[in-house]
């Protein structure tokens, strides 16, 4: 039987050194695309995709985040005060309901896998969502979505699938591929960050997963993998045997926020997708490649 995924997962325990000095007192996941955090992006892909109770492994220095999701009463006071009716709204939308959210911490940063596995307690026996915030998608139908639809149809891990160029493959999961269709992949074999020479394949592992629980019970074996951290992968890769693995090539765009350049390409795609001001934005964009 197919069980509805009701949990998601948002590892946010990471050091984010790659955005230094701005992650030097403020979380990577804060970081705002035009003016909203990343990780409220993740958090609304998830509403869309039906999700119920939302998890936090977050670690040393990653309070902001929960005063974020939390309801600020003077803030509001002040703006329905001035009848600002839609900062109101922003402000409402970005608090998330009591009970409905968790937190936990993960002591110290020993990899994706050990992030996951330190919301083990709170998942339970059941299949649960993971969305990495630093990952943004931009699609018509949430990219979470598209997952739970393809995990309705065919259950175990699904998770969501990116084709990148072969000299790339040394930065991600890459799957072994037993049958495609275009969009749903069934994979046979998988493995973390391969040298381009032994890739099985380009089809990489975004920050999108539906996990089955039997993935919880792999991670409590705590084995070390790619450069000494507990990888998601592995624990994945080591349930196949008993657990269907597909991929999904989601309709949208990805962008890696990570990284500079994707955070400064999701800032440009956002802004011109944003009705009060894509017009003054594209038009500042055209004069701006001109003296380049
Ligand atoms: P990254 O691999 O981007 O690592 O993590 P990072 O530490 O955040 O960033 P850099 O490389 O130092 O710049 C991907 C996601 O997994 C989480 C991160 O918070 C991020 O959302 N993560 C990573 C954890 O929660 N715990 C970890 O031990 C590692």
């Amino acid at each position: 039987m197919i069980k509805k995924i009701r949990k998601a997962v948002f590892p946010v325990g990471g050091l984010g050194t790659r955005f230094l000095p701005a992650t030097k007192a403020m979380p990577k996941e804060m970081l705002p695309v035009v003016d909203k955090p990343l990780i409220q992006y993740a958090v609304e892909e998830a509403r869309e995709a039906g999700i119920e109770h939302f998890i936090f492994v977050t670690g040393h220095g990653k309070t902001a985040i929960e005063d974020h999701f939390d309801a600020n009463p003077n803030l509001e006071k002040l703006l329905m005060n001035d009848g600002k009716w839609q900062l109101l709204e922003f402000l409402r939308n970005s608090t998330l309901e009591s009970g409905k959210i968790s937190y936990t911490r993960q002591s110290e940063p020993k990899g994706l896998g050990h992030a996951v596995w330190c919301a083990r307690d709170l998942i339970g026996d059941e299949p649960f969502a993971v969305l990495l915030p630093d990952d943004i998608f931009h699609c018509k139908t949430a990219c979470l979505k598209q997952l739970v639809d393809a995990y309705n149809e065919v259950g175990g891990n699904v998770v969501a699938i990116n084709d990148v160029p072969l000299e790339q493959t040394n930065r991600y999961g890459v799957l072994s591929v037993e049958k495609d269709d275009g969009r749903l992949i069934k994979a046979n074999g998988m493995v973390e960050k391969p040298d381009p020479s032994a890739a099985p394949s380009t089809c990489a592992i975004s920050g999108r997963y539906v996990l089955s629980p039997e993935v919880l019970k792999e991670l409590d074996n705590q084995k070390a993998g790619v450069k000494g951290e507990i990888q998601l992968t592995d624990a994945m890769a080591a349930t196949l045997d008993r657990v269907p693995f597909h991929g999904v090539r989601f309709e949208g765009r990805r962008f890696d926020c990570g990284n500079k350049i994707g955070f400064l390409m999701a800032n440009i795609e956002y802004a011109l997708d944003r009705d009060d001001l894509k017009d003054e934005f594209k038009a500042s964009l055209q004069e701006f490649i001109k003296t380049l």
